[in-house]
């Protein structure tokens, strides 16, 4: 439909930018030169308690793996995002809230998300948390999640978040793992016009987690809810009662900001670990220069603070920097197609940072819905989760942003806390389909199979060749699983678990995970979770599960499931056997397509052949590859017969 070609960038933005494309070359030279002095000078744009003296000390070597930036430095990450503005912006706004009705709106200073927070820090403090305890948070997106997060931060306890679209039992799951002893929720949240029953699911949870003793509960619709005297406190009551004067804890650099779980190729999803004072160092400095933020603007990302993108870009990132963040607790469709576009045109929104499924699923309605709307206040564009395809980039560009904004294409992963490969708008010339170039003091470097680097034009596993300051710094409770996951494919490098393809001109072109997660609509899942699911349920004898090419969510989830003998597959245990995934995980999991396998094509050692259940899934069945090692060929044809994405 578009004719695509590469953007250079505009005499017109250039002249604004604050960089140029030398400026940017130096100061990434400088970045990767040396490290100690670049960090050393950006680390200043926190404020710290007690200045660092030191400014790196890191080692991949798996024998002795340790990361550290900053780490002689006190600060409070709370008061980097509050207390700081104050003096001068006390009365701009901090958060704009726009809820899932569009009569539902809110906006909230910093000198009103200061006093919340205060109060809810001493709330918390009554109800007995500690430096360093485990937090949960099960909420919708509405500003008690901002004032949830940063009370933890202010009192020195380490939140964990649990996107409300997870099941019980996967809340459950994260709770145990991190012994975390209370959770936060509200009675119900609401998406699309649909509630979602946030405190039941939060009671069903804590049937398995006898040590989770205390629940705040957020009132956000006023359902009816159950109550358990004792443990359960409302959040509005208890936050009445609190003084609003709360100092911020003292933190070392390197003390424990939050954990959030992430899905791994194996086993069970891991709790990645964000310390303090890198982490606000490298998303606020991100955010400032990826989207090149200046005072005064309104930015809007609309991920869910449930993902690492909402933790340092609706939060963390953005209001360090005292910018206006929007937060959006509705879906892009509802009320109808042109929600996220009438979002932009009533709060003027300038900078504006969306998922490719969003974008594609949006591009399906036509342009009708975008071009009843003005946009004219947009100026920059960005786009985070999965690669984009260039015909998505072309619409977002042409139709969204009218051929005015750049996009920012940004790669980077929950494990890396910050944008790691992204265009700086103004600078980079723009290629659709690709992350351009490293961020400063981030070296890319792609490895074959024997981790040997590949230079030049080239294609193989992207790795990275040293720390940056908003690097994860072990899986909670695991520190051997942080160093087998990163640091041992492909020993002395951060090994991100992406393929990637760099060209003529030095771009990045991300081309998807080369191990077994899958990346749905955006968010990851690990296929043995799914197939943990599936195997649970008691028909079930055996499952595989692949990513399949999707139009609209990137990949599909398309599961091999082999029944108990004797049992006969019908439609209805399919339905069935959605359901119980969607049960076990949550509706993001749910497989789209559910092939009944008689057998599963295994080697001669009994380990599954992936590679050819992700050709026949993707209809690539022509090309099955070396099919020698196969125990019993004729499982493939069968497979290929009754394929389901025909
Ligand atoms: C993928 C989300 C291509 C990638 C911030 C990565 C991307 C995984 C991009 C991390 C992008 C993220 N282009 N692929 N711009 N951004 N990815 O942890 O496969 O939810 O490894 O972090 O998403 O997903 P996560």
């Amino acid at each position: 439909m578009w004719e695509v070609h590469d953007f250079p960038v505009p005499a017109d933005l250039a002249k604004t930018a604050h960089l140029d494309a030398a400026g940017y070359e130096k100061m990434y030279r400088e970045s990767i030169e040396n490290p100690e002095a670049f960090w050393a000078e950006h680390g200043k744009r926190i404020d710290w308690i007690k200045p660092y003296s030191k400014v790196k000390d890191v080692s991949y070597d798996a024998s002795d793996l340790h990361i550290k930036w900053f780490h002689d430095g006190t600060l409070n990450a709370a008061a980097n995002c509050l207390d700081r503005h104050l003096a001068e912006r006390g009365d701009q706004v901090a958060i704009i809230w726009e809820g899932d009705d569009p009569k539902d709106d809110k906006k909230i200073t910093y000198r009103e998300l200061h006093r919340d927070v205060c109060k809810f820090s001493n709330a918390l403090k009554d109800l007995g948390v500690k430096k360093g305890d485990r937090v949960t948070i099960y909420l919708p997106m509405i500003p008690e999640a901002a004032v949830a997060m940063l009370a933890c931060a202010r009192v020195g306890a380490v939140h964990s978040i649990v996107f409300g679209g997870f099941s019980p039992d996967a809340l459950a799951g994260r709770i145990q793992d991190c012994d975390s002893n209370i959770v936060i929720t509200a009675d119900e949240g609401l998406r699309g016009g649909r509630t979602v029953p946030l405190k039941v699911n939060t009671d069903k949870a804590l049937e398995d987690c006898p040590d989770c003793k205390t629940v705040v509960v957020v009132k956000r619709t006023g359902g009816s809810v159950n109550f358990v005297e004792g443990r359960d406190h409302w959040y509005h009551e208890i936050c009445d009662a609190a003084s609003d004067d709360c100092p911020p804890t003292e933190m070392g650099a390197e003390d424990p900001l939050f954990i959030l779980y992430t899905s791994g190729s194996t086993g069970k999803p891991k709790g990645v670990l964000h310390t303090t004072g890198g982490y606000m160092v490298y998303a606020s400095m991100t955010h400032q220069y990826v989207f090149d933020y200046r005072d005064g603007e309104i930015y809007w990302c609309t991920a869910d603070v449930g993902w690492v993108t909402g933790h340092s870009y609706i939060i963390y990132g953005p209001l360090a920097n005292g910018a206006t963040t929007l937060m959006f607790e509705g879906v892009p469709n509802y009320p109808d197609f042109s929600r996220f576009w009438q979002v932009c045109d009533k709060h003027n929104v300038s900078i504006f940072y969306t998922a490719p499924t969003a974008i594609r699923a949006l591009m399906r309605e036509g342009d009708g819905p975008v071009k009843s709307t003005s946009r004219k206040s947009l100026r920059i564009l960005g786009s985070v989760g999965e690669p984009i395809n260039p015909e998505a980039w072309m619409w977002y560009h042409e139709v969204v942003g009218d051929k005015r904004c750049p996009i920012v294409d940004t790669w980077w992963q929950t494990e890396t806390g910050g944008i790691l490969i992204t265009p700086l708008p103004g600078v980079t010339n723009l290629k659709p389909g690709s992350a351009t170039l490293p961020f400063f003091g981030v070296e890319p470097i792609i490895v074959d199979g024997d981790n040997k680097v590949l230079e030049g034009a080239t294609e193989g596993n992207l790795c990275i060749q040293d720390s940056w300051p908003g690097q994860m710094r072990t899986v909670y409770g695991d520190h051997e699983r942080f160093i087998q996951t990163y640091f041992t494919t492909f020993p002395g490098r951060y090994f991100s678990g992406d393929g990637c393809r760099r060209d003529e001109d030095g771009y990045y072109w991300i081309t998807g995970r080369v191990d077994d997660v899958i990346n749905v609509s955006g968010h990851r899942m690990g296929t043995a979770e799914v197939e943990s699911a599936l195997v649970a349920h008691d028909k079930v004898a055996e499952a595989a599960v692949v990513g399949y090419p999707h139009d609209i969510k990137g990949q599909g989830i398309y599961a091999y499931v082999t029944l108990n003998a004797g049992l006969e597959p019908t439609e209805e245990l399919r339905k069935e056997l959605v359901t119980w995934v969607r049960k076990e995980i949550g509706p993001i999991a749910s497989p789209d397509l559910i092939q009944w396998a008689p057998g599963l094509p295994k080697t001669r050692s009994g380990k599954i052949m992936r590679r050819i259940l992700r050709k026949i899934a993707a209809n690539e069945h022509d090309a099955l590859g070396d099919t020698s090692t196969l125990a019993e060929p004729a499982v493939v044809d069968d497979l290929v017969e009754n394929r389901m994405n025909k």
